[in-house]
């Protein structure tokens, strides 16, 4: 483990590094096994974690000396050109490379405390350092990793189905643009109400989760996904802005 990074209310944030295999992997695994519904977190094979470990910037948040979150990025070149061939193929943005942005976990007993947008928001700046576009490639029904992404400008951008339960959404956080400017337009989209997310004015479209078809179209004719519930994703085109 590097020294720490910050902290965030009584937790020390930590960059994690080879050494740290073991913990991490066993962090995963247990959490993993825990979940409703378990392909919400596709594993990493151990080669893989042993890489992003090693080359990648791996984050773990602990409290005292229990290791309670994680997250990454990968900065497997070859990893990150496919990445952009699948979004390029479902909106055709001429992207060269998106990194992913990867083990995203909570410790199911510390979640909605606002540990995934913390530590996001240290892979964003991380992401504006190295000027790089970074990916998170989430199943499309899992709501509360979808809305971390989304919670930081993130916008949904392509789709890829693996067959049987997988079908992921590739959000995207693109280097030029610190999604500040969308941030602004996302906040005027949501009228605060109780629940802050009830209602979402000037969507242009909202569309089953399940319907992968329509969700396919509408991002070819560059729609991109800023929201979701547990049902529906809701998507906005920008008509001033390039694709
Ligand atoms: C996804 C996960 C990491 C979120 O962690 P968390 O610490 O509870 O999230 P936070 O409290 O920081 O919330 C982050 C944002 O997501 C939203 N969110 C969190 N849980 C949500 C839920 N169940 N449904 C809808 N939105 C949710 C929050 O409202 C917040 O947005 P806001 O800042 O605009 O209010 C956590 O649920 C988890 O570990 N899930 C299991 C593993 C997993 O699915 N990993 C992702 C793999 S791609």
């Amino acid at each position: 483990m590097y020294s720490k990074q910050s902290t965030f209310k009584n937790y020390n944030l930590y960059q994690m590094e080879k050494e740290d295999f073991t913990l991490v992997k066993d962090f995963l695994d247990r959490q993993r096994e825990k979940l409703d519904r378990i392909e919400f977190f596709y594993p990493y094979k151990d080669s893989e974690l042993a890489e992003v470990l090693d080359k990648g910037y791996f984050l773990g948040l602990f409290d005292g000396q229990k290791l309670i979150a994680t997250f990454a990025i990968d900065y497997d070149e070859e990893y990150a050109k496919q990445i952009a061939d699948i979004i390029n193929s479902s909106c055709d943005i001429g992207l060269d490379r998106a990194y992913e942005s990867s083990g995203l976990m909570v410790d199911e007993d510390y979640r909605g405390q606002g540990i995934a947008g913390f530590l996001m928001d240290k892979i964003c700046v991380e992401a504006s350092r190295k000027n790089i576009n970074i990916c998170g490639v989430v199943q499309i029904c899992n709501a509360a990793s979808m809305n971390t992404f989304f919670s930081r400008g993130f916008e949904l951008r392509g789709l890829y189905s693996m067959g049987g339960v997988y079908d992921f959404g590739y959000l995207l956080r693109r280097a030029e643009n610190t999604n500040l400017q969308n941030m602004e337009n996302f906040s005027k989209l949501i009228l605060q109400s109780p629940s802050k997310y009830d209602i979402i004015v000037d969507v242009e479209r909202e569309v089953s989760n399940s319907d992968i078809a329509t969700q396919r179209r509408m991002l070819a004719e560059g729609y991109y996904g800023i929201h979701c519930d547990k049902k529906r994703i809701f998507y906005i085109r920008d008509k001033e802005r390039k694709l």
